[in-house]
This record gives structure tokens, C-alpha cells and sequence, in this order.
């Protein structure tokens, strides 16, 4: 075995993101790109010898060579072992759980989550930590701070060995350990979930479509929903992975999964429909005819959790990221349990989570999750509610309907407006802040603010300041605005616009979303300025 130190020089650009760094496919199979960051990450945490890490993607266009690149590099810094899915397969969430319960030093995840494949879509690298979640900013500015000044990097010769077949091989000394992607996954979703309940619903003729959108979860819901817990045969669609995705956008949105939606939709609506992304983290929910909103199916996992074995009088609190819309914080008040608001990104509630302050927590972005992982789990979402509706008996639409009723309704959308110039989004950034401490008291298109800031973070358990995290306007009748620019995206500014209004118990839950956020969208642009920064006219995605 024979173990190369190649020179290297340091790449610009890379630098992690919300979640990880993602790139253009093409830029990653640049020579030395991939390897630089790798070799990066190893040095920027204490180097890998005698260390074990869990290795697995998404199995977009890339990842078996990039899982060969890495298996080489690990053994040629001296790693102990690495725990890798067959044919190089790992869901987000299922590698989170193989870095906890093998006890791993971490773990490396390639994807670029939702973002397309393929030779001309996006492949991303993200690092792990111990506890199965996303590495912190420290350790992901640690690790780009390396980017600027790596100098070599090391790899072994020979070729990987094969890891089409499950079992044990080495490289050099390194042990390889091929596993099942789906076993351990599967026992974790046993332990947490009232298995035999949701095996009734579906003897009992409960009928589900779950749209894997050619992406990763298809391997895993087809085990767990059809093959398990006895879902019909053909309840899972779009189930083969696919390098590109089947040509789609592998995000769990009524814009993307429109396959999902139309049958839905449709005379014969199976009972419920569920969608998830390309790493299996997402998920999308629908009933007959109805999409719930990842904010108000937060609300309803969190009112209604106890239905689940594992959290059964076991709520510790409950996060959201700052965007997300407010429902869930109701229910907490209503529980007496925390609610804490985070800045997006899920790196943001591990310290939460591992501290006990939160059990379930969740993003506008189709994110739930709970403590049993360290990252948001789609399949783990689409269980939760089957199990609440096999325990319940009532069906989606008037769960929802009866929560809207006891809590009232937060009105949510999300406006994106992709590939904007990034001097254009700055500028209409940095004119935004500048009139922050102006806009109380104020009004936009007849909506007056209440208060207005740039949201910061102070992680309550360790005090890190995280700043700059979105505009946060809130307006005098309880609606809010909020405006940020993604940190995902590759090409250009992606702006996001979050959208909500309040209307309380009593009210009318039943309007059109965008109807009901006129005012809101109209306040918007008067103080955004969307068209005159951007010359767009309409956001090119509503969620
Ligand atoms: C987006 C979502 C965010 C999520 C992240 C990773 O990040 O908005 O909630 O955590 O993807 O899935 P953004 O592009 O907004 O920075
Ligand atoms: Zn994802």
C-alpha cells in the first residue's frame, strides 16, 4: 500500500454554507477540489489518525467517485475504520444515526441536499461531528480557514475496494465496515414509533403516496412502509435513486413535487401524501386535497407527540428557526414547555438538543426533527404523523382544521427570487438594515411596524454570538416579514421573502394563503424594494 503526499495550493470559495459546501458538480471534479476540502477538514479537526468516521451520499452523479477519493485519503491520514453505506448510499438522517450509535469521531455526508444532480447540477461535501449533527461554525470556519493555506494533501495509490456488497475490508490498515443503509435506521424508527398501530391503519385500507422524487429516501420508505408496515405495493413512487434525479429538483415543495400534489389532488387521493428531498432529510406533507405547511405540521407533531411511544410525556421544548412561522411557539405556551428561535440551518439546534432543552424542532423549509437524530428527518416526519393519525382517528384535513379552531392560524409563504445578482442582493440588503432603526412606528403600504432588526443569536449553551441572520420586521397587527439571503444556493443570490399573518380563534382559517398575505406581500416590497434592487416583478418560487 503505498501512501502519496501530492502538493497542493489553496482553492477560493471554500467556504461552508447553511449546510455544508456545495458547489457545481463540474467545480467539484476539478482536480484537487474535492480533496483539498477533505484533507481540510481532517487537519482543521485534529487530523484523522486512529479516528472512525461514517462516509455515505445521496448517490447524485459523483458520489461513488468521491466515495472512493475519500476511503483512499482516510487511510492515507491514518484513519482507524470507516463505516460506509452499500454502493455508497446514506440518507442525511440514517448517517446521523450511524455517528451516534457506532459512537464515530463523525462523519463525512455527501449532498447537495435538494439543489439538482447530475453532471451539470450541484454535489456538496458536509461534515458531522460526534453527536451526528452539523459541525458548528467554529469548526466549519476552522476548516475553512485551512482551505486558504492547505499546502499538500494525502492519498493512497491503489484503488478503493468495491462496496457493492455489505462486510468487512481493509486499505492498508484501515478497516472498512460495508453496511446496510436502512437496518440501523429502521431499528431506530421501531424504538420511537407504535409500529403495530400504523400496520392496523394500513390492514385497515389507509391508503399513502410517498413521492421519494428518484432521490435517496426510496430504498428506505419502501423497506419501512411497504415491506414493514405492510403500505400497498406501489404506495412509494419514484423510488428508484437516480444520479440526476430523474432530470427533477429533488426539494419536497407544491412547486416541485407536483406529481405528488396532482394526485393528491385528484378524485382518488389516497388518504395521505408525503415527499421528501434528495438526502432524506425533508419532508412534505399533504392530506386529501391538502398541503400542510411545514410551520403548521411542526405545530400539530408538537400538539400532538405524546400519541408516540418514545414521546409520550417526554417534551422537553421545542425550536424553530427564526423564519418559521409561529405556530408551534403557541403550542408550546400552551404545554408550558420552551420554545427557543434559532437562525436557519439545523447545525443550530444540536447544542439544544444535546444540552436536553429540545425534543422536537423544525424549519419552514420542510425540516422536522427530534433529538433521536441530529439532523431533520424526512421518513422520521411522514412516521410521526402516521402514527398520530393511527392513534387519533381523525384524517389530516380535519386535525388541521381542528387545530386552526383552537389556536388560530399563522398565514405562511415563502417567496424566493433565484440566481439575482449578488451586488444587486447586497444592495438591497444593506439598504434594508440601513433603515431598520427608522421603520418602528412607521408604515409600509398601510401596515404599520412594530419593531424591526437584524436578528443575532447567542447559543444559550455556549454563548457563541452568531449575527447578521435576516431582517425581521414585525408589524402592529401580529403579522412579520422577514428577509434573508440563502446560503445553499450556486449561482448568484437566492432572496428569500417569509411571509405571515395571524388570524386568531374565531377567525376566518379557510382564506387563499396569498389572499390572506396581501397586506403583508404589499408591505413587503415597499420596504424590500424587490423591484427596483432586482427588476423582478415576481418571485420566481412561493412556497
Ligand atoms: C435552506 C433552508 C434552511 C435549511 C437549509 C439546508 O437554507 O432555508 O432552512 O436548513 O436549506 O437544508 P438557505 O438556502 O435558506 O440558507
Ligand atoms: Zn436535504
Amino acid at each position: 500500500m503505498t501512501f502519496l503526499t501530492v502538493q497542493t495550493a489553496p482553492i477560493e470559495g471554500q467556504k461552508p454554507g447553511t449546510s455544508g459546501l456545495r458547489k457545481k458538480t463540474q467545480i467539484f471534479r476539478e482536480p484537487g477540489y474535492l480533496e483539498n476540502f477533505v484533507q481540510s477538514i481532517f487537519d482543521a479537526t485534529g487530523g484523522a489518525a486512529s479516528r472512525t468516521y461514517v462516509l455515505g451520499g445521496d448517490g447524485r452523479f459523483f458520489n461513488s467517485e468521491a466515495i472512493g477519493v475519500i476511503i483512499r485519503m482516510a487511510a492515507a491520514n491514518g484513519a482507524a475504520r470507516l463505516i460506509v453505506g452499500q454502493n455508497g448510499i446514506l440518507s442525511t438522517p440514517a448517517a446521523s444515526n450511524l455517528i451516534r450509535k457506532h459512537g464515530t469521531d463523525g462523519g463525512i455526508i455527501l449532498s447537495a441536499s435538494h439543489n439538482p444532480g447530475g453532471e451539470a447540477g450541484d454535489f456538496g461535501v458536509k461534515f458531522n461531528a460526534a453527536n451526528g449533527g452539523p459541525a458548528p461554525e467554529k469548526i466549519t470556519d476552522a476548516i475553512h480557514a485551512r482551505t486558504l493555506a492547505i499546502t499538500t494533501y494525502r492519498i493512497a495509490e491503489d484503488a478503493a475496494p468495491g462496496i457493492g456488497e455489505t462486510g468487512r475490508f481493509t486499505i492498508g490498515d484501515m478497516q472498512i465496515d460495508v453496511v446496510d443503509p436502512v437496518a440501523d435506521y429502521e431499528t431506530l424508527m421501531r424504538e420511537l414509533f407504535d409500529f403495530d398501530a400504523i400496520a392496523n391503519l394500513f390492514a385497515g385500507g389507509f391508503r399513502i403516496c410517498f413521492d421519494a422524487m428518484h432521490a435517496v429516501t426510496g430504498p428506505y420508505a419502501t423497506r419501512i412502509l411497504e415491506s414493514t408496515l405492510g403500505a400497498a405495493e406501489g404506495s412509494v413512487i419514484n423510488a428508484v435513486p437516480s444520479p440526476d434525479f430523474g432530470g427533477g429538483h429533488p426539494d419536497p415543495n407544491p412547486v416541485w413535487a407536483r406529481e405528488l400534489v396532482a394526485i393528491m389532488n385528484g378524485s382518488d387521493a389516497p388518504d395521505f401524501g408525503a415527499a421528501s428531498d434528495g438526502d432524506g432529510d425533508r419532508n412534505m406533507i399533504m392530506g386529501k386535497g391538502a398541503f400542510v405547511s411545514p410551520s403548521d405540521s411542526l405545530a400539530l407533531l408538537t400538539a400532538y407527540a405524546n400519541l408516540a411511544p418514545a414521546y409520550c410525556g417526554r417534551l422537553a421544548g421545542v425550536a424553530r428557526s427564526m423564519p418559521t412561522s409561529r405556530a408551534v411557539d403557541l403550542v408550546a405556551e400552551r404545554l408550558g414547555i420552551p420554545c427557543y428561535e434559532t437562525p436557519t440551518g439545523w447545525k443550530f439546534f444540536g447544542n439544544l438538543m444535546d444540552a436536553g432543552k429540545v425534543t422536537l424542532c423544525g424549519e419552514e423549509s420542510a425540516g422536522t426533527g427530534s433529538s433521536h437524530i441530529r439532523e431533520k428527518d424526512g421518513l422520521w416526519a411522514v412516521l410521526l404523523w402516521l402514527n398520530i393519525l393511527a392513534r387519533d382517528g381523525r384524517d389530516v384535513v380535519q386535525l388541521r382544521a381542528d387545530h386552526w379552531r383552537s389556536f388560530g392560524r399563522n398565514y405562511y409563504s415563502r417567496h424566493d427570487y433565484e440566481e439575482i445578482p449578488v451586488d444587486a442582493a447586497d444592495a438591497l440588503m444593506t439598504a434594508l438594515r440601513g433603515r431598520l432603526a427608522n421603520l418602528p412606528g412607521s408604515k409600509a403600504a398601510g401596515m404599520e411596524v412594530s419593531t424591526a432588526d437584524d436578528f443575532a443569536y447567542r447559543d444559550p449553551i455556549d454563548q457563541s454570538l452568531t449575527g447578521a441572520q435576516g431582517v425581521r420586521i414585525a408589524f402592529t397587527d401580529g403579522s412579520r416579514l422577514v428577509v434573508r439571503l440563502s446560503g445553499t444556493g450556486t449561482q448568484g443570490a437566492t432572496l428569500r421573502v417569509y411571509l405571515e399573518r395571524y388570524v386568531g380563534r374565531g377567525g376566518d382559517h379557510e382564506q387563499d394563503v396569498q389572499a390572506a398575505l396581501a397586506p403583508v406581500i404589499a408591505a413587503a416590497e415597499a420596504l424590500t424594494e424587490i423591484t427596483k434592487h432586482t427588476g423582478r416583478s415576481s418571485a420566481d418560487v412561493i412556497t
